[in-house]
């Protein structure tokens, strides 16, 4: 153990005994996240792994380690694509887990979500009050401190925006140990620069955020899947473009393929209900009335038999839509296994169909299967880098880097959800540019003196 046996028994008398885990077993689990193992970093196994059980405990663990100089890895639900959650240097795994409450006010729509609550619990919580959290950004196991870290997107932005957009208040802890307390529950506030929105999308390398208000919306009473099967791309990305530009907004949009969806269905026992056609719109809509739902899902179903569309699958059933979703949702899993990256490139919205193109001028190019899929609706698509026989890691890197190319010259960026963590870090500098390097390492060395949390994670080594 390079950490000081002081530092261990420190920790111990702050957050108690039972809190504080060294033994290897039980630190195996905290030492990974979701990303793909193709370009996931190598954990360092000479870590601690520490739960707090509130925001007091959680300073007195930043405060020790800069007495002590040791590195904070911030630990939420684990579901991060990007390595963010991976320890690369000994150090404490700070797991928010205990801190898992969540309280609905109701009368003023606002969830008081400590970070360790899933988005699960808070999505429940939520129900019980006949409230919702219209956003559905990612895994429902990701904790509430992790999607406001890296402001978690989803299939629902194109109707709902991203994680940013529900965040009213928040509690960050410092790292130098002092607590932060921003915003209200209120829907306005212009008390002041908002520096709640500083922590949201920082990767958890400016603070860790330990509560947070969160705007809730009364539900929608209404909700329809249609799925759209297409004989050719082109099509689907036409009648796509249609539906955005029509001024109707889908809860969510998403587009995928027939040999994509078949593989998440069988990945999970289950058969893709649709024999028609090859490619797919996903279409999901949400209405507080349903004579208004019943016009878009007319509207829809006439605007895709224009576009050329085959026969229009559309459900009010809430068991048949949450199957469709789900077998949507598992599609990075069931590739998971086969995958070396899974990017998340993202261009603006006139730009979707061109760029997939693009992705196909790579995939003939190099003869590979580059599975496309994802949330056309907001221009951000997913394309899993397989691992191809015959091509060294180096080849791999090169074929996403051709992608990102393609994203980049249609005006797109590299990231439109899963963000920077550690694999990305590389392209910071010169996609982001040497200013805002500087910047935030400025920022960074103002509010992170000893330089303890999340080293390794957005900001590029010097
Ligand atoms: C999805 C994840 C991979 O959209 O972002 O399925
Ligand atoms: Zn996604």
């Amino acid at each position: 153990m390079a950490l000081p046996i002081s530092l261990i028994n420190e920790l111990k008398s702050t957050v108690g005994d039972q809190w504080v885990i060294i033994e290897e077993k039980a630190v195996e689990r905290y030492l990974y996240d979701e990303t793909a193992y193709g370009v996931r970093p190598q954990p360092v196994r000479d870590i601690v792994v520490v739960k707090p059980g509130s925001t007091e405990e959680v300073s007195e663990v930043l405060k020790l380690a800069n007495k002590y100089k040791a590195k904070v890895y911030i630990r939420g639900g684990g579901t991060g694509l990007v390595g963010g959650a991976i320890p690369t240097k000994p150090g404490i795994v700070l797991s928010l887990e205990r801190m898992d409450k969540v309280h609905v006010d109701s009368e003023n729509m606002v969830a008081e979500a400590e970070a360790g609550a899933t988005l699960g619990k808070l999505i429940e919580e939520a129900e019980k009050h006949n409230l919702m959290f219209p956003a559905h950004p990612g895994d429902e196991g990701a904790f509430i401190g992790g999607l406001i870290a890296c402001n978690a997107g989803g299939s629902r932005a194109v109707k709902t925006g991203v994680m940013r957009n529900y965040v009213l208040g928040l509690e960050v802890v410092l790292p130098t140990g002092e607590v932060l307390k921003l915003g209200a529950k209120t829907i306005k506030n212009n008390f002041g620069y908002n520096l709640a929105h500083l922590f949201v999308g920082s990767e958890g390398v400016l603070g860790v955020v330990t509560k947070a208000y969160l705007r809730l919306y009364p539900k929608w009473s209404y909700t329809a899947t249609i799925v759209v099967p297409f004989d050719s791309r082109v099509k689907a990305f036409k009648t796509a473009k249609k539906l955005l530009f029509s001024g109707l907004i889908p809860l969510a949009l998403e587009y995928f393929d027939r040999r994509v969806i078949e593989a998440s269905a069988k990945h999970l026992g289950l058969q893709w209900p649709i024999m028609e056609g090859d490619y797919f719109l996903m279409v999901i809509l949400a209405e507080a009335l349903e004579d208004v739902l019943f016009l878009e899902l007319e509207y829809v179903d006439k605007a895709a038999r224009e576009e050329g569309s085959l026969e229009p699958f559309a459900t009010q059933r809430t068991d048949e839509q949450k199957t469709l979703l789900k077998i949507r949702s598992e599609i990075f899993t069931a590739l998971k296994k086969d995958t070396f990256d899974i990017l998340d490139t993202t261009v603006p919205l006139g730009s979707v169909d061109k760029f997939i193109e693009a992705v196909m001028d790579i995939e003939r190019k190099h003869g590979v299967w580059l599975p496309v899929y994802g949330h056309v609706g907001d221009g951000n698509i997913h394309i899993h880098v397989l691992n191809y026989q015959g091509y060294t890691r180096e080849q791999l890197i090169g074929v996403s880097e051709e992608i990102y190319e393609a994203a980049l010259k249609l005006g797109g960026v590299i990231t439109g959800e899963h963000g920077i963590g550690y694999i990305r870090r590389k392209y910071v500098r010169r996609l982001l540019g040497d200013v805002w390097v500087e910047t935030m390492r400025k920022l960074k060395g103002i509010l992170d003196p000893n330089k303890v949390l999340n080293p390794d994670k957005v900001i590029p080594e010097e």
